[in-house]
């Protein structure tokens, strides 16, 4: 039995949080879900959106899977995810993307793993007006941030029998930031002998990724380029209804889907949910499940291929029932 918190969130959170838990208890796995809740909904309840028994009950549990959050405005917040990841030092937000059959994209085969630094980088905040007329937005950069994120990714690279690692930057231009980047990259990379490793500027990378992104397999990117590069990403294999994601420290783990919470469809039994219940799979992966993610991520592949109960993100009309149960019958 494992102990997870459950963070539905806000909006289609609840919808897809309950789906992802009903299709889990079919897999089998047992899990004792601790639910605590952030986001616009617990505002009035406790004067904030991220109250402090949402932090605690993560650094508890250490794994959590958390739905969309509204960040309302005015709350003191910039956003509740982000602060999420820095109080829990999450420095790893990992994205894959890969292309199931039947889904609503052009691309076929394409298998990327992205890992994007999460603490740093152009998001330090660090950031003010010079005068009325001009702006400074700070970038920073630090070794020890580089070198964890591109140690995660050879890391995560060795234990899933991945190639190649590929890390992007601007070095070019940004010589010192990007370029402290790629020195830490490649002198961690000495370390994994057995793994390929190159680097692509990131504009050079955008363009390739559009061409063909079958040719790539982990790449590691500092934050502001992660952020880009990862929906560009998410956008190749179908959308944010089927992209998974996790924020990933030494010790914690968040999953999440990458999507909003939807406010035009909220309530209406319409949301798909297979974005956080493949983010559900990184979890199970994450805790040894690796059966019941393989049979989970087997199921949503033969529900797109069949494609008879869609949602209608993905072209049909089924509602977030009807797909959840197609889900479990093929499980
Ligand atoms: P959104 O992702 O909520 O919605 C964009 C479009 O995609 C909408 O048309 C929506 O209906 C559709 N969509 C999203 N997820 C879907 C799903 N699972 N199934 C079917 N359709 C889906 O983005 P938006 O509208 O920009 O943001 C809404 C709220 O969500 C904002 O308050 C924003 O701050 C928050 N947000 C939270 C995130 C998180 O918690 N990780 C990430 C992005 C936004």
């Amino acid at each position: 039995m494992h102990k997870v918190t459950l963070v539905p969130g806000d909006g289609i959170g609840p919808e897809v949080a309950q789906a992802v838990q009903k299709v889990i208890a079919a897999s089998g796995v047992e899990i004792d879900w601790e639910e605590v809740n952030a986001g616009a909904g617990v505002m009035d309840e406790y004067g904030t959106p991220l109250p402090e028994i949402v932090l605690d009950s993560i650094r508890k549990n250490k794994v959590a899977l958390k739905g969309p959050i509204t960040t309302p405005v005015g709350s003191g917040f910039r956003s509740v995810n982000v602060a999420i990841r820095k109080q829990l030092d999450l420095y790893v937000n990992l994205r894959p993307a890969k292309t199931f059959k039947g889904a609503p994209t052009k691309f076929e085969n394409i298998d990327l793993v992205i890992f994007r630094e999460n603490t740093e980088g152009l998001y330090s905040g660090v950031e003010h007006m010079v005068g009325e007329e001009a702006a400074e937005s700070i970038k920073i950069i630090t070794k020890k941030a580089s070198a964890r994120i591109v140690r995660a990714a050879f890391e995560y690279a060795q234990r899933e029998g991945r190639k190649r690692v590929t890390a992007v930057h601007k070095a070019n231009i940004m010589k010192l930031s990007d370029g402290l980047f790629l020195d830490t990259a490649r002198e961690v990379a000495e370390d994994y002998p057995d793994i390929e490793f190159d680097d692509r500027i990131v504009d050079n990378m955008c363009m390739q990724l559009v061409q063909h992104p079958q040719e790539y397999d982990v790449l590691v990117l500092p934050n502001f380029y992660g952020d880009i590069v990862s929906d560009l990403s998410a956008g190749l294999i179908g959308g944010l209804g089927l992209t998974p994601g996790a924020n990933i420290g030494d010790e914690l783990a968040v999953f999440e889907a990458v999507h909003g919470s939807a406010p035009d469809i909220a309530g209406q039994n319409k949301a798909n949910p297979m974005a956080l219940l493949l983010s559900a799979v990184l979890m199970l992966r994450h805790l040894e499940e690796k059966e019941a993610a393989d049979s989970i991520e087997a199921a949503i592949a033969a529900v797109l291929l069949e494609a008879e109960v869609l949602t209608a993100d993905l072209g049909g009309q089924a509602s977030t029932t009807e797909i959840t149960e197609a889900i479990i019958e093929k499980l």
